[in-house]
This record gives C-alpha cells, structure tokens and sequence, in this order.
C-alpha cells in the first residue's frame, strides 16, 4: 500500500508545475493565479486545481484540497416510503441532477448499463444460468432514481424512505411505445409496450425536467439467456419482424419523469433505434425542439432530431409531446467523415475541419437506423461521408456550438480520438438539408502530448463530456479495460481511465489536465455538477471487469483473484480484499481554512500508517457562552471557551430556532459558524457572530433556544463532535 500511496504523492508533487496557472506561466512568462485563470476563463469551484499524474493503481484520486466519497454502489438498498426496498443497479453510467431545493437537495436519475454475470453469481455461461440467476442481472439494469441531500459537512446521502426513491429494470415497469413505428403492422417486433429498458448507457435531460436514458449495446443482450424460459417473455429474443439477434423492443431513446413516480416510461421510435449513447438539446422558444445524438459503434452517424411541434416554456404536458413527433437527419461530413491514420497511433491523413449537412433520415430507416442508411446510400458512400470514428457523448455549448466525442475507431487507425465541433448553419439548430452547410473542426485530439508534466500527458479515448459554469469543458475516459495499461499498447501512457478539464478558451485551450483517476479496468461515467458547482458526481463503472477472462484467471467467490477490490479495497496495495462494486462517487472542494483528513482524496482511503493517531481529539466545554441575546447580536459576538488535548481543526456552529410570524418555533437554523486552527493542546476561546440580516431577527426576539455543535479535526483526520444546548434570552 505505502509504495503506490507514497508515489502518488511523489507524482503530485513532480505535478506542481501542472496548475492551470502554471500552464499560463508558460506561454506569458509570469505566474499570477488569478490572472492566468482569468486568461482562461472566470474560475469555479473546480476550475483551479493542481494537476494530478496518471495512475495505474486500484484507486479513485482526486487532488488534495478535494474530497471523494462514494454514497452508494450495486446491491446497496434504501426504501420507499410504501416500503419497497430500491436496490441499486449495476454498471451505473448517466447520471443527472434534477433540484428539490437548489443544490441542496434533489434527485439523482441514474442510469445501470450492463450486468455482471461473474460478480453477480459466478454463472458467466448463458445455458448454465438458472432463472433466478437471470433475474438477478434483469434487476440490475435500467435506471435507479434517488432522493439525495447534501449534510452540513458537504457530504451527500440518500433520503431513505422517500417517496421518490424507485427503480426502473429490464424486467419493468412495463414502457409504451410513441411515434411512428408504435404498434405498426410494418415492423411486428416493436408493439405497443416493452419489459422495462436496458443497455442503458448514457442520456440527457430535457428543458420539461424529464430524463432521456438512452439504450446503446441492445445486442449484447441476446448473449444473456434471456430467454422466454427463464424471464417469461420473448421481449429480449424478439427481432423486428422476428429475426432472433436484434431484439426490436430495445435500442431506443426512453423518456422518464423522476418527480412523478407514477410516470409510464416512454420509448420514442422518432428519435430512431442505433447505439444511443446520449442526447444534447437545444430549444428556442416558439421553434421546433432539437435533440442531437451519437451512435456508438464503429463507423457510426451523429444524428439530430427536429420535432414537429414547437417548444412551449412552462408548456409541460405540450412539451411531452414533444419526442413523439419530427423528423430525424443524418450528418453528412466533407471532405470525409472520419479521422484516420496510416498507422494506429500514427500520422493523421485527414483534413481536421470541413463543411456538411443534415440528410433526411426516412421512415423506413429508423427500425436499424445505421444499417438501413449504408443500404440506401451504398457502403463505400456511407463510409465516407457518414461514418465517425464513434460518437460517444455530444454536448451543446450555451453558445450553439455542438461538440462530439470520437472517442477511437481501430478501423480507422484512430486510436486516441479526439473531440469534434460542429456549427450550425446561421447558428440555426433547425437547418438541414444540402443547402443549409454546417462547418465542423477538430477541437482537440486525444493521444500523448509528449509533455513531461505528469498532469498534462495528454487524454485518449474522450467519452462523457460536461461544462462548468466557466466555459471549461470536463471530459472522462475510456479505453477499453482489454487494452488499459497493456505496455506494447499506445494508450499505455494514459495509464487508468481518467478525468481531464480542458479549458476552451486562453493560453490553455485544448489542453487536457487531469482531474481524477479511475480504479483498475474502470472508466467514469455521467459526470454531472449540482447547479452551485459544489458537487461533481462521477459515476465509476466496470471496476475489475477483466476478472473472469482467461487471461486474469479469476474465480468466482474467491476474492483474492479478482483483479480490482474497489471501492471497499485496494488490489494494487493489497488492503481489504472484496469484490469489486460499481459506485457512484460525490466529489467536493474542500472549504478554505479547513483542513483535509490524510487520504480524503483517494477511494478507498488508505489506513493509517503503524503507529499514527487513531485517537480523536479529547473536547470539553470550558465555559459556555452568557447566554444572553446581546451577546449575539453585539459588535463582538458571543466568546465561549473549550479545551483540547492536541492540536486540531475546529469547526463551531451555533443552530438556533427563531420565532415564525404566528409565534411558533421555526425549525433550527445555522446563526453563525467558524472554523478555527488550534495549534497546541489548552484552552482555546472562539468567538461567533451572526451575520447582520441574523442580527435583525435576533433583535426582534425574546428567547431564543440553540445548540453549539463544536467538531474536531485531529492532523491525522480523526474526529470528534460535542454538541451543547444552550438557551439565550433577554
Ligand atoms: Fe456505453 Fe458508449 O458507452
Ligand atoms: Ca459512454
Ligand atoms: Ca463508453
């Protein structure tokens, strides 16, 4: 364990040179972090951060000053309020925020991608697995929708019972079919209504405040047993027009509401049936809705959706409508469509920018939307002027601009990809045709920068993509587990999976600098931020999935031979060997003045070192303050003294409960917080002063009852909470 926590260390600090402001220092020649962060873009949150070096260990890091907590992974169960238990899904990829009180509270719709066969059971043989065993991995897939709450200390939980918390599976509830191939005598295999949803990879939200989860790797799951058998249903084996191989109730683009519980998913055959990665929207009062989206497969289209009828603000049952009806293209690129190589990892032998346009997808081609398109328009046309080298996550920029990750295409040599914009036509989302010529560019290329810098070597691979308020884009990574850190690989120098700020604008546009490492044979999924920027939630999918291949030799029930222990363990240092458990990960800044436990950026957090401080500081009360309303609402402040036995980080709040207009109780509320640094056991004294809008309202009152919670935060990260009532009055 030492030697990979020490050289993480080692590479932090070979980093330093790594900070954005560094970068700047660079190109300007002098080093004035505010500057450099201005000649970026106004900083957030996450913004300035000091670079951290690629990782090959079981482990989820983020820079120190940040905080990574995981609040729930596979198999962990919470309630709702009527007392069904909510089990979490497997291979959690989207995730998105949708806000019940601003950035404190809200609900996280999140989607579980593909099952596990080895970890879930040990059964990995479709013919072998029981029907129980199957029922175990159709649970397992689909989407979990949480009621979440951020506590005082910025950590987050799931409220647990809550009428909110519920699951979506491959087992159901059951979705109903909208748009033209609904219940259409021409493609028999689709219906009115499928078994619940899967492959659910990645999605997108609507301005209406219903979630999009996109189903991508729908073929896959003929190789599952899933059969009628053992699941009841001929839904998973049914291909359209009954050819067995591509079950025609899947691939689609689903619709869900997460405030409404009762909300009937709805699978949209407008937007087309392909490997839906995700969806990015852009609407305009009054005009039609737009809706781009990415097929992830080799030689795949970007696609855009233009609906029929217009979007309404605050129109939302009109607005639901929405998906139901239009019209979907294809991206046509000039010169040609993909980036390729003469070599993998070699020289580039594409132009990097062009022009193109938006082809009328008909009818007939939305059933296998790829497959029908390179029938109609010829393969060799087709691969030329439509096909990507694998468009993963697509994103519009607040300023229309639309950027797609490639993230590799071995047919084309690329081994790195890179991250594609796009213009509209006039800026105008709604143009299409060959008349209308969008221009595209390459904005950044994966693939070694040859920097030494450890934190800007360069990302391979881009997947999900996020915006910060500042402009900065956040791009994580995936290269497949097979190849990940294979040394005759040229994505060996990347290392794990990862994730990259890359700034668009200023010294250091393009540049990618890494924010996060993955555990072993992970990639991170739906990066989301909470609206206050607070709060980054990554998802960490598929941690150790190489186990059960030959190669890795693992055996199921024997823990020691799986190739990753994450999150509960960590197989590169040897602590806590367990099974590996895809997680969803809450990541924060840690507040100015205090002070970061040892290993609070790393997940799991590594154990003490023999010998270190596993005592929590000793607390004890002194003198509590005179309680008596003038000493809160004075110039000073209210002084009150406590004794520590070694030094220690305390962060004192004062909670109070105010009187409500009708004369009754409010519920308690922050007055006052500190947080002071005690560097020698003694007495200390601490003072707390209510901000001036407090002050007002605590002059009105007569009594006001409180508490002080004090906690205590040793250098070894330990810690320890007292709590005092208290009742000031007049
Ligand atoms: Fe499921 Fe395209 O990643
Ligand atoms: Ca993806
Ligand atoms: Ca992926």
């Amino acid at each position: 364990m030492d030697s990979t926590r020490r050289s993480f260390i080692r590479g932090i600090a070979s980093a330093g040179a790594s900070s954005v402001a560094a970068v700047a220092l660079e190109r300007t020649g002098y080093l004035d972090t505010a500057t450099a962060l201005a000649q970026t873009a106004p900083p957030s949150d996450f913004s300035a951060f000091r670079a951290i070096a690629a990782s090959a260990a079981d482990a989820f890091e983020v820079p120190e000053g940040y905080r990574a907590r995981t609040i729930i992974g596979y198999g962990d169960q919470v309630l709702n309020e009527d007392g069904t238990v909510v089990t979490y899904g497997y291979n959690n990829d989207f995730l998105a925020y949708f806000p019940l009180n601003g950035s404190d509270e809200g609900l996280l719709f999140i989607n579980h991608e593909y099952p596990a066969p080895f970890f879930q059971h040990g059964v990995t043989t479709a013919a072998a697995k029981t029907s129980a065993q199957v029922e175990i991995e159709r649970q397992s897939v689909g989407n979990s929708i949480l009621h979440v709450k951020r506590g005082a200390d910025g950590g987050w939980s799931v409220v647990s019972p809550s009428r909110y918390n519920r699951r979506i599976t491959g087992a159901g509830p059951v979705h109903e079919f909208t748009g033209p191939l609904a219940d259409n005598a021409t493609y028999p295999g689709i219906g009115l209504a499928a078994s619940g949803s899967l492959a659910n990879c990645s999605g997108g939200i609507t301005p209406w405040g219903t979630a999009l989860s996109c189903e991508e790797n729908y073929q896959d799951y003929i190789g599952y047993g899933w059969d009628q058998a053992r699941t009841g249903t001929t839904d998973y084996i049914n291909g359209n027009g009954g050819t067995v191989g591509s079950p025609a109730k899947y691939g689609w683009v689903c619709e869900h509401n997460p405030y409404d519980p009762s909300f009937v998913g709805r699978k949209h055959t407008a937007l087309g049936r392909f490997r839906h990665e995700n969806t990015a929207f852009r609407a305009l009062p009054n005009k039609p809705f737009v809706l781009y989206m990415g097929d992830d497969i080799a030689n795949g289209g970007v696609y855009k959706f233009v609906s029929d009828l217009p979007f309404r603000p605050g129109r939302r049952e009109e607005n639901l409508r929405i998906l139901t009806s239009g019209k979907l293209y294809i991206a046509y690129w000039a010169p040609q469509s993909r980036r390729t190589f003469d070599a993998p990892g070699g020289n580039l032998t594409s132009p990097a920018s062009g022009t193109g346009y938006w082809r009328e997808v008909q009818e007939a081609e939305l059933v296998d939307t790829n497959a029908r398109i390179a029938a109609a328009v010829g393969a060799p046309e087709f691969q030329l002027h439509y096909a990507t080298n694998r468009p993963e996550d697509v994103e519009v920029d607040e300023d229309g601009t639309v950027y797609i990750a490639l993230t590799n295409n071995s047919t084309a040599n690329d081994t790195h990809g890179s991250i594609r914009r796009l213009r509209e036509a006039g800026n105008d989302p709604t143009a299409v045709g060959v008349g209308a010529q969008f221009t595209w560019d390459d904005f950044a290329a994966g693939g070694p920068t040859g920097k030494a810098d450890p934190g800007q070597q360069g990302f391979s691979s881009p997947d999900n993509i996020v915006f910060d308020k500042a402009g900065n884009m956040w791009v994580v990574t995936d290269i497949s587990s097979s190849v990940l850190n294979n040394p005759t690989n040229p994505n060996a120098y990347h290392r794990n999976n990862a994730v990259f700020m890359v700034p668009r604008t200023g010294p250091n546009a393009g540049v990618g600098f890494r924010f996060a490492n993955m555990p072993i044979e992970a990639e991170g999924t739906g990066p989301y931020f909470t609206p206050d920027e607070q709060t980054l939630f990554v998802n960490v999918q598929h941690p150790g999935e190489e186990t059960p291949t030959p190669a890795k030799g693992g055996v199921y029930g024997n823990v020691s031979t799986y190739s990753s222990y994450w999150p509960k363990g960590n197989k590169t240092t040897g602590q806590n060997p367990s099974t590996p458990i895809p997680s969803l990960v809450a990541i924060s800044k840690i507040p100015p003045g205090e002070t970061p436990p040892p290993g609070g950026n790393v997940i799991p957090t590594p154990p003490p070192a023999p010998g270190a401080d596993r005592t929590p500081t000793r607390l004890a009360f002194v003198s509590a303050a005179r309680q008596n309303l003038s000493s809160l609402t004075g110039s000073r402040g209210m002084a009150f003294t406590l004794r520590v036995d070694e030094p220690a980080t305390l962060t004192v709040t004062l909670y109070g409960q105010l009187t409500t207009r009708k004369g009754r109780r409010a519920k308690p509320r922050r007055l006052a917080r500190v947080t002071q640094r005690v560097t020698a056991p003694g007495e200390v004294t601490v003072r707390l002063r209510p901000s001036a809008a407090l002050r007002v309202l605590l002059r009105r009152e007569r009594a006001v009852p409180a508490s002080l919670a004090v906690t205590a935060a040793d250098a070894a990260g330990n810690k320890a909470t007292r709590t005092k009532r208290l009742s000031f009055r007049r």
